[in-house]
């Protein structure tokens, strides 16, 4: 009784609506009780792991970014369909597009997917007022799909990030099957052959070799290749993607290269992201990666009179086969 009356009429409907929904709520951990639209399963771990400063969420605001996924979330119209997979979440920036695009009319259902505890606290952290959604928040790899969503969905959107899996065929194959038939896929990428365009080159160069020159001058270090876990990952040319999405039994509805202007500010704001100094200088702590990166970028914009550098972003929407 004394707990029945602490639950406000707000929290009732929404823990209701769950419980229709078939959420398991002996299993869910929920954070924010009073957004209890919010489903999180995260391990107990280390807090200090849950530092936002090297997170994504500057970069992610950055507006020529949000266009990028705004086309792409507009092109495959993900948001008109009740089941949605928002795989490689993040800090949850794409959920919050899909979120805009709701028009309330039905009760969608969003599962954001992301190997990162710091990233999916930023997400709920921020999307906890949102009401236009259940969203399942998932700690979980990506080429585990097939165990941590278990059900079918109508969509999945994948953003940024098909670039980190090595078994891309495997991983297709796993969407395919958490995908009913006719169910759509759609992904963007910048890390394939091709993304960078030859007058981008020059730029590249200068700021790798300043970088490096700064890291060695300011802080006696240098990247240590053996540290580079990224060596495997292979990028793929736009027609090796639509192989495999053939293979995996896709159908390639829509496949668009994007040329994006990123501003200085954008590369500032990635360089303070984990994944790109991991990448860029493996090895090196965080935040002597991020100072020598940053210091070094605006001297390369000045010195080349440049306002920003031109990047593709692959952009693909393709449907499981029936
Ligand atoms: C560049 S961010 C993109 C985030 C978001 N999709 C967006 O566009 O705003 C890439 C995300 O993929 C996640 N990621 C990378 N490899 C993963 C994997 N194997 N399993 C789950 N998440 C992964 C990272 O933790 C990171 O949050």
């Amino acid at each position: 009784m004394a707990t029945a009356m602490i639950v406000s009429r707000r929290m009732y409907t929404n823990l209701i609506s769950l419980i229709k929904l078939g959420v398991d709520l002996k299993k869910a951990r929920l954070i924010h009780q009073s957004t209890s639209n919010f489903e999180v399963s995260m391990p107990n771990s280390d807090p200090s792991h849950h530092s936002d400063e090297y997170s994504f969420t500057e970069f992610s605001s950055q507006p020529f970014y949000r266009r990028v996924n705004s086309q792409l979330v507009d092109m495959s119209g993900v948001f008109n369909q009740h089941k949605i997979i928002d795989l490689g979440c993040g800090t949850g920036g794409i959920t919050k597009l899909i979120l805009d695009r709701l028009n309330g009319t039905k009760e969608t259902i969003i599962y954001a997917v992301d190997h990162s505890a710091s990233a999916l606290r930023s997400a709920v952290d921020d999307l906890g007022g949102r009401r236009e959604a259940v969203v399942r928040f998932v700690h979980s790899e990506v080429q585990n799909l097939a165990t941590s969503v278990n059900e079918q969905v109508d969509a999945v959107i994948y953003c940024n990030s098909i670039h980190y899996v090595n078994d891309k065929a495997m991983l297709l194959r796993q969407i395919r099957d958490r995908l009913r038939p006719g169910g759509i896929l759609a992904f963007n990428t910048s890390f394939f052959e091709g993304s960078h365009p030859p007058e981008s080159h020059d730029f590249y160069r200068r700021w790798m070799m300043r970088s490096l020159r700064t890291l060695r001058r300011d802080h006696g270090m240098f990247p240590d290749k053996n540290a580079d876990k990224t060596g495997a990952r292979r990028q793929l040319t736009p027609e090796e993607y639509e192989e495999l999405l053939n293979e995996a039994g896709f159908e390639v509805v829509r496949r668009e290269d994007f040329t994006v202007q990123v501003p200085e500010v954008g590369f500032y704001h990635i360089s303070g992201f984990r994944d790109w100094i991991e990448g860029i200088m493996p090895g090196v702590p965080l935040g002597k990666g991020r100072d020598a990166l940053q210091k070094s970028l605006n001297q390369v914009f000045k010195e080349m009179e440049i306002e920003s550098v031109p990047r593709i972003w692959l952009t693909v929407m393709a449907k499981r086969a029936k």
